[in-house]
């Protein structure tokens, strides 16, 4: 077993030392002086000795033992309940100092893995340095096809409205430890078990972060709100189910929406704008489309229920039991009922046979005319 050097147990060793010293120089003094005094018993035993008086015991010399009594009586009946009261502070404390340690050892190692150059500075996902990635999969699926391009993070400061959203405590998060140990689309994954450099302290480490940065519903609300203002600003053709949907849904169900608008530059040379692709026609999360939807979820009522809460993981959900994966976050923390059920009837309105243009097929013809 280790013990930690303390101030406390230095002390306490140096009161031991002399306590065991002491015993030890009494004894052999008085082993020394018994000898001596071999034979004189008679005259020297101390119960011989003068001893106060009946009178004196029983009056004012009982009266202060009594006192003293009570006294002792007093500290401990009150020592006991003022440790106890002490005790949930001292541990809440406790508890909270190691969470503000945890916090602030997650943020060392964010600037460390750079999170803030993808997700934005101020993690709200706006001032996001846009990164290059490699995301040739997004386009073609073969290997040896690389693309080049810029793509957008989604905000870090309201994961915890969109996963994990019934977690009260930082014991209580699992989607988002699911997220960083196992990447998530083209962010890599982080942790050990997804092949990533951070341990499981690490990661911990950096939902303790994630915790603390992480901003109010009514925030995330607002902020979702003067998004969609200014979007249906830009354009009022649009219906509030389709400019939510690009908002909230696009980046996970849209092939490229999160790198549209910039530029992509292929391994066969060349440089061609982003164009995602057909509308929710499926990317990280599955295509959605009226009939994919009626059949999943017969009752729209089902759909904007799944769509309120996100899928747990395996947790069957619509008509045919699909088993969630950690994937489906949800969103009734950040958008109001009729505004889910707007996005859903936006979805059920969307044309498979629209979807099924293949995907692929704008890169492999600038790959073939190369
Ligand atoms: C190379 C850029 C990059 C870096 C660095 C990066 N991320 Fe990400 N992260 C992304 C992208 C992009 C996504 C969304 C996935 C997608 O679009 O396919 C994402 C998704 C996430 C998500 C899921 C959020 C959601 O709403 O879907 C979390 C949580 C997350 N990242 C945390 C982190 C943390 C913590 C770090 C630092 C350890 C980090 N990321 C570093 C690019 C990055
Ligand atoms: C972070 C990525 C992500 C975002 C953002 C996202 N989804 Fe999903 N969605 C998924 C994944 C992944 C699934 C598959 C279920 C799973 O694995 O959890 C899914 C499943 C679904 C399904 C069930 C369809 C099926 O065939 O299984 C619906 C409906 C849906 N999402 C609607 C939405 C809506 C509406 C939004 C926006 C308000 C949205 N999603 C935003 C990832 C996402």
């Amino acid at each position: 077993m280790i013990y930690a050097a303390t101030t406390e147990r230095s002390i306490a060793m140096v009161l031991l030392s002399i306590v065991v010293v002491g015993w030890a120089i009494y004894v052999f003094v008085n082993i020394r002086r018994s000898k001596s005094e071999v034979g004189s018993e008679i005259e020297l035993a101390p119960n011989r000795g003068s001893l106060p008086n009946d009178e004196a015991l029983e009056g004012n010399r009982l009266e202060r033992v009594q006192a003293f009594g009570v006294l002792m009586l007093l500290i401990i009946a009150l020592a006991l309940p003022i440790y106890w009261l002490r005790e949930g502070g001292r541990r809440a404390g406790a508890e909270q100092g190691f969470g503000e340690r945890a916090a602030a050892a997650g943020e060392r190692l964010a600037e460390e893995l750079e999170c803030v150059v993808c997700h934005g500075a101020d993690l709200g996902g706006a001032n996001y340095a846009p990164v290059v990635l490699d995301i040739g999969n997004q386009f073609s699926d073969q290997d040896n096809y690389v693309v080049k391009t810029t793509w957008r993070a989604p905000a870090l400061d309201t994961v915890f409205a969109r996963f994990d959203t019934e977690a009260e405590t930082l014991d209580e998060v699992d989607e988002v430890r699911q997220i960083l140990n196992y990447g998530r689309g083209v962010m890599p994954a982080w942790g050990l078990p997804g092949g990533g450099p951070m341990t499981a302290q690490e990661v911990d480490n950096i939902i303790a972060w994630l915790w603390r940065e992480r901003i109010s519903d009514e925030e995330a609300r607002d902020r979702a709100l003067s998004a969609k203002q200014t979007s249906t600003a830009a354009h009022p053709e649009k219906t509030e189910g389709q400019v939510l949907f690009e908002l909230h849904c696009a980046r996970c169900h849209t092939p490229r929406w999160p790198a549209r608008g910039s530029t992509q530059l292929p391994n066969n040379g060349g440089a061609v704008e982003v164009v995602p692709g057909p509308p929710g026609s499926g990317r990280y999360g599955p295509a959605l489309n009226v009939v994919s939807l009626e059949r999943l979820f017969p009752d729209i009522e089902d759909q904007i229920s799944f769509i309120t809460l996100g899928a747990a993981d395996n947790v069957a959900y619509g008509e045919f039991a699909r088993l969630g994966n950690y994937g489906m976050p949800g969103f009734g923390r950040v958008l109001s009922q009729e505004e889910i059920r707007a996005i859903a009837e936006y979805e059920r309105s969307l044309d498979p046979a629209e979807q099924s243009t293949v995907q692929f097929t704008e890169l492999h013809t600038t790959k073939d005319d190369k």
